[in-house]
């Protein structure tokens, strides 16, 4: 078995898409099986930068094929944009992208719910906004789903709109707060835009599942390349403060068609502190201030959404959190990412337990309601002072930095194979 997995075991932005990009290299085809334009990767190959949120990562592998799973939600517009992009880079996608029929489509109606359903400010996850939660409500509710290859089919696609936005139309009437004008869309609009959407796409459209398959058959190997993190998973995440989507190896299953046995490895990949962006429980957020070491770490990580362009929250590693969600993923081992961002602290903190009315909890609870009054118990570190952004080989890191990696593989409990200190795929330490 040759096919891998690579999935973020916080919450969301480990740096997945460098070790995709990586890992292509030994690669066949890269599948993208859950999320929509929620997700946003950078990638850095010497002076160039990239960003996808829609297209897979490793797109950007030239002799690598490329699919979206019948698991992600597309919004065809951003689909079109990023396609055109790459172009503009000089990175072809004809006859390399394949999109499942059977993928869910984002519509407009979809963005306005998302910000409707955040305007309450108390309950308000922090979505990205981008219509992912209506598109998989609308996919699990079944009436006012519409998947890709429904597009394809004009007439049906009108018909099905014709009701779904007469429905929607009454609700935005009905929910949008007073004083604001409710957003009303118009069938002839939405259908011509999603009719020449259906033209333009058209040609990467095709039965995923089957291609899949065949190409297990053939031998391919398949990287299957999470967006978000474990702990943004709709199920085992921290509820409601997740997206909506199965961010685990388990949604591989369910999103492609492809039985999760067929999968060889598991790479847990995770930062050597935690961020998070929008809301929700963080038991170990660093939230001392603009000189504090919370904003150190925002800045000499650029921890800034490639979405929303939010300022991620910064905080110490929760070796609670990973053990939870690096044993729910079925992880083999571990890629520990952005170490260099700690290099010239003098200390360092890494979370061991949880403190909850008055004892000490080692296992992670992953409800909000009950995770928000966890206090982090804290074992702590030394920390190095040397830039450590040229270093190449794990011996050549200063002792504390090689300990501090040491203690978060057996505090997680699994080997660290890969550490990253600087966002170039150069900047990667390989350990055999
Ligand atoms: P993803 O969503 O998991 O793919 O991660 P993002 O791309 O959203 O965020 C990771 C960010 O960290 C990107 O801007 C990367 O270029 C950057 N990055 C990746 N590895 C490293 C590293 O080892 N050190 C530093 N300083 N930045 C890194
Ligand atoms: P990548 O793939 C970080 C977060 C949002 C919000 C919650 C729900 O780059 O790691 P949604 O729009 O999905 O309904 O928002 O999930 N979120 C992410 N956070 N990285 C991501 O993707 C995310 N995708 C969604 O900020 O808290
Ligand atoms: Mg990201």
């Amino acid at each position: 078995m040759h096919s891998t997995c690579v999935v973020g075991l916080q919450w969301g932005d480990e740096a997945k898409g460098k070790i995709v990009d990586i890992l292509g290299a030994n690669h066949d085809i890269v599948v993208r099986y859950n999320g929509g334009n929620n997700a946003g990767h950078t990638i850095v190959h010497g002076d160039k930068t990239f960003k996808v949120s829609i297209l897979p990562t490793g797109i950007l592998k030239p002799h690598l094929q490329a699919v979206i799973g019948n698991g992600v939600v597309i919004y065809p517009p951003q689909l079109l944009k990023e396609i055109e992009q790459l172009k503009e880079s000089g990175i072809s996608v004809t006859n390399r992208l394949l999109i499942s029929d059977h993928a869910h489509v984002i519509f407009p109606y979809h963005i306005i719910e998302d910000k409707l359903t955040e305007t309450e400010k108390s309950g308000a996850i922090g979505t990205t906004g981008r219509g992912i939660g209506p598109c998989y409500q609308d996919k699990a509710g079944r009436v006012h789903g519409i998947r890709v290859g429904e597009l394809l089919y004009p007439q049906h696609l009108k018909a099905r709109l014709a009701k779904i936005i007469a429905y929607k139309n009454a609700i935005f009437q009905t929910f949008t707060p007073e004083g604001a004008t409710p957003q009303q869309l118009h069938l002839e609009a939405v259908y011509d835009e999603y009719r020449k959407y259906g033209e333009a796409i058209k040609p990467y459209v095709t039965d995923s599942v089957q291609y899949l398959h065949q190409s297990l058959q053939d031998k391919k190997r398949l990287l299957f390349e999470a967006a978000q993190g474990s702990l943004l998973d709709l199920d085992h995440g921290t509820f409601p403060y997740v997206t909506s989507s199965s961010s685990l190896p388990s949604g591989i299953w369910p999103g492609t068609g492809v039985p999760a046995k067929m999968l060889g490895k598991i790479i847990g990949v995770l930062k050597a502190y935690t961020t998070r962006v929008g809301n929700g429980p963080f038991p170990t957020e660093l939230d001392d201030g603009p000189t504090g070491i919370g904003e150190r770490i925002r800045q000499k990580g650029r921890e800034f959404g490639t979405v929303t362009g939010r300022p991620r929250r910064c905080g110490w590693f929760d070796a609670v959190a990973c053990r939870y969600t690096a044993a729910i993923a079925g992880a083999d081992e571990l890629a520990v990412m952005l170490l260099d961002v700690l290099s010239g602290l003098e200390e360092i903190k890494i979370c061991v337990g949880y403190e909850l009315d008055g004892a000490v909890r080692r296992s992670f609870i992953s409800d909000a309601h009950i995770l928000e009054n966890c206090k982090p118990k804290y074992e702590v570190m030394e920390g190095w002072k040397e830039e450590i952004t040229h270093v190449k080989k794990l011996n050549d890191l200063p002792a504390q930095a090689q300990r501090y990696i040491q203690r978060i593989s057996e505090l997680v409990g699994l080997p660290v194979k890969t550490i990253s200190v600087g966002p170039d795929r150069d900047q990667t330490i390989i350990i055999d």
